[in-house]
């Protein structure tokens, strides 16, 4: 009999610049800390010497921290909207015998303010985000600054190109390399028309109008989403609900109805996305002034809150990380959503009927009820006992 296949869990990544441990965050057996596009351009700077001893990198949307471990004996600057990323690139930094400070991290909603010789970008899943960062790029490139993209071919559409040659200049791309390419842009100076359309914003009708703003990086940046507006139409409303939270915000509608319709409650928004808590911060002001108790929190769905201080829990659970896709992140929220509730305290969320997080809800709390659902999406109830 043939002896079952062992599938190795690859950790070293082996490029020019050296062998380095990497692991993703959160920890995942199955899968590797960097794709074969970071491979590709760690690489290409190699082999090119793009790089000087003393010439400043800036790295953007570095997913585990891959580019900026392998690149920092020069002096690198991140700049990622993830806190899991920036938590993945100080774990990998430190696995590697480096300080934590070696690469400096940007995460506010702009790029660093310092002129840089080269920018490495891995593209990001969305465009708008990829779109403001060009236009804030144009600020800190000089005469020489060398910018090349890199993500995986599956990823890079005309669409893409387009956004970096009408916003810096000619691109051109290579071939694929293990299905990964990389994207070469030289700046043309003369163009300087146009700037991010970001952050956009909308109006929100529910019991009054609110003006909902989104950042770059943004799930539905220009209209409410149908499955929000489905767990909107279906929000709890009890005497019983101090504290409520809004975990995966976004841009903190699901939070600020709910702080509308329970006036008594106290509200936490949480995100792993700076701009997210940066929208959500934003919107809860722009509605309710300072006549409401709110707290901002950029985290790793619920970490450091209290077990069992929680009333009531509102999700809209990701379906995507980075680029990959599946519902160990929603599993995670749930989990983190029934430690911080109190006893008879409620976790509502609204999902894609599709994904079955019925069969999960009952698994972790021992029931679940259905409260309302279309065609497509479906919102589910469950208490902790
Ligand atoms: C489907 S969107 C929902 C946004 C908003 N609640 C709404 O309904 O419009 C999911 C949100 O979860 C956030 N998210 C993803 N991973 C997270 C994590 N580990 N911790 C906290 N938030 C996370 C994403 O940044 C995103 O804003």
């Amino acid at each position: 009999m043939n002896k079952p296949l062992t599938v190795h869990r690859h950790e070293t990544l082996l490029v020019p610049q050296g062998e380095f441990e990497l692991q993703r965050n959160p920890r995942d057996e199955n899968l590797q800390a960097w794709d074969a596009a970071d491979e590709f351009l760690l690489n290409y700077v190699h082999d090119i010497q793009v790089l000087s001893r003393h010439g400043r990198v800036l790295i953007l949307n570095d997913a585990f921290g891959a580019l900026a471990v392998a690149l920092a004996g020069h002096p690198v600057y991140s700049w990622s909207d993830s806190f899991l990323a920036q938590q993945a690139l100080r774990d990998n930094l430190l696995a590697n015998g480096y300080p934590v400070d070696q690469v400096k991290t940007n995460s506010g909603i702009d790029l660093p303010a310092v002129a840089v010789d080269c920018v490495l970008i891995k593209i990001p899943k969305m465009l708008s985000l990829l779109e403001h960062q060009l236009y804030g790029l144009r600020q800190i490139l000089h005469r020489d600054t060398r910018i090349i993209a890199g993500g995986m071919a599956r990823n890079i559409h005309s669409s893409t190109l387009e956004l970096f040659e009408r916003i810096l200049g000619p691109t051109t791309t290579t071939r694929a390399r293990k299905k990964s390419r990389l994207v070469m842009v030289e700046r043309d100076h003369s163009i300087n028309q146009g700037q991010s359309h970001y952050p956009q914003s909308y109006e929100l009708e529910v019991d009054r109008v609110y003006r909902i703003l989104n950042h770059a990086s943004l799930f539905s940046r220009d209209r409410l989403d149908r499955g929000t507006r489905l767990l909107i139409e279906n929000m709890p409303v009890e005497d019983r609900f101090r504290r409520i939270v809004d975990l995966g915000c976004g841009s903190g509608v699901l939070g600020i109805v709910a702080a509308a319709f329970n006036p008594h409650a106290s509200l936490l928004f949480c995100d792993e996305s700076y701009m997210a808590v940066a929208s959500a911060a934003a919107n809860f002001g722009d509605a309710f002034a300072q006549t409401r108790d709110a707290e901002f929190s950029v985290n790793d769905c619920l970490h450091k809150v209290a077990a069992e201080s929680q009333d009531l829990v509102l999700v809209n659970p990701p379906i995507h990380q980075q680029h990959s896709v599946g519902d160990a992140l929603a599993w995670r929220m749930f989990k983190d959503a029934r430690r911080v509730l109190r006893r008879d305290g409620e976790l509502r969320i609204v999902g894609n009927r599709h994904l079955g997080y019925h069969a999960k809800l009952r698994k972790l709390f021992g029931n679940c009820e259905t409260i309302a659902s279309d065609s497509k999406f479906v919102v589910l109830s469950s208490i902790k006992t």
